[in-house]
């Protein structure tokens, strides 16, 4: 059985419905602290089965350990985590608790049940303003934020476990900038849950909800100034971590894993495909830049194409579209499920 950590998150529940629809047999952990217990059900209805769901917390050893002793854990997914940039700038002591003193915690645990296989959610933030793109995994790591030196403090311990003991086996998934939704519009990412990134402020001026769009940065070495990013469909990322899932059970080691479309694109190409998708007008007001962003960021794929046998298939038009239909039937999220 897989133990999904974040399960009801806007990536997780996306793989988390992948991995049902392919069969496998899951359990999901998760706070609910970034998502809304209303995601069982719409993952439920997406997989057609029942999702076993534990309300619990990464951080709590007694939950952990009857989690464990209640079922037979082969491997973990581990998404649970914080990951907004911004907030880690403010509050980095609660972001390496949430982070990093909560995935010691878990690894401890998996380790007094044997269970030694984890797939772990790491970020493409990790290499900051990295010289040379499209990036590579062995592209120098400089993490500029506490959120993305988080995930490398994680990337070394997962190291140095692996190290220590051959029968463990580390997959870590370096995301570059995920966006989109579910094509059924049943399951995205909740508008009032993380109302940080380019899509969800781009979606609240669409809906009204905002004024104008904030463009932060018009001065980047860019083809139009501001900053390019790699931004890859959700159920792309959801169906690598299907695919990692399935190689981590004939794997020993460790690996880093870019996902990514390979493709970079700017925040006024993001714009364009959505007034196209959604037939409304996008209003940006361009401003200073914002605190640790970089200014190019897009992902070499390669090494995960070649090692899963994974590539994204979806460009910028169907993000759109399927983020526009998921915001439109949910236009304040999970909360208004009836
Ligand atoms: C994208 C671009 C902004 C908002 C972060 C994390 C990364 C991952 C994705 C978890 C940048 C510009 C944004 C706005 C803007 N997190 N922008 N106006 O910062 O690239 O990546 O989220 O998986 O780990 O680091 O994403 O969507 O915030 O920004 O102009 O109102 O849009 O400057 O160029 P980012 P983002």
């Amino acid at each position: 059985m897989i133990l999904v950590t974040g399960g009801c998150g806007y990536i997780g529940s996306h793989t988390s419905v992948e991995l049902l629809s392919e069969g496998e047999d899951i359990v999901v952990l998760d706070n609910l602290s970034n998502s809304h217990i209303n995601v069982v059900k719409r993952i439920e209805l997406l997989a057609d089965k029942k999702l076993r769901f534990v309300h619990g917390d990464v951080s709590d050893e007694s939950c952990l350990r009857s989690l464990f002793e209640n079922y037979d854990i082969s491997s973990v997914i581990h998404f649970a985590g914080w990951k907004v940039v911004f907030d880690s700038l403010h509050s980095p002591l609660d972001y390496y608790d949430n982070n990093v003193a909560a995935t010691l915690n878990l690894l401890k645990i998996m380790n007094e049940f044997n269970c030694k296989k984890i797939v772990f959610s790491s970020s493409a933030s990790v290499y900051g303003d990295s010289s040379k793109v499209p990036i590579c995994e062995d592209s120098i790591v400089s993490p500029v934020t506490p959120y993305a030196r988080s995930k490398v403090f994680i990337e070394h311990i997962l190291r140095d476990i692996v190290r220590s003991d051959d029968q463990w086996s580390a997959l870590v998934l370096r995301y570059f900038n995920p966006v989109g939704a579910h094509v059924s519009g049943l399951i995205g990412e909740d508008l009032s849950i993380t109302p940080n990134s380019l899509m969800q402020r781009v979606a609240e001026v669409a809906l009204g909800y905002r004024k104008t769009l904030e463009v932060f940065g018009c001065n980047y070495p860019t083809s139009d100034g501001t900053g390019v990013r790699d931004y890859i469909h959700v159920v792309d990322l959801a169906k690598g971590h299907l695919a990692a899932s399935n190689l981590i059970n004939n794997h020993n080691g460790f690996e880093c894993l870019n996902l990514g479309t390979g493709c970079g694109y700017s925040v006024l190409d993001l714009v364009q495909a959505f007034e196209k998708a959604s037939g409304r007008h996008i209003s940006c007001t361009f401003t200073e830049r914002r605190e640790g962003d970089v200014a190019v960021c897009y992902a070499n794929p390669e090494r995960a194409q070649k090692m899963l046998g994974w590539e994204a298939n979806y460009g910028l038009g169907r993000i759109c579209e399927d983020a526009w239909r998921w915001y439109t039937n949910n236009p304040i999220g999970y909360k208004d499920i009836k």
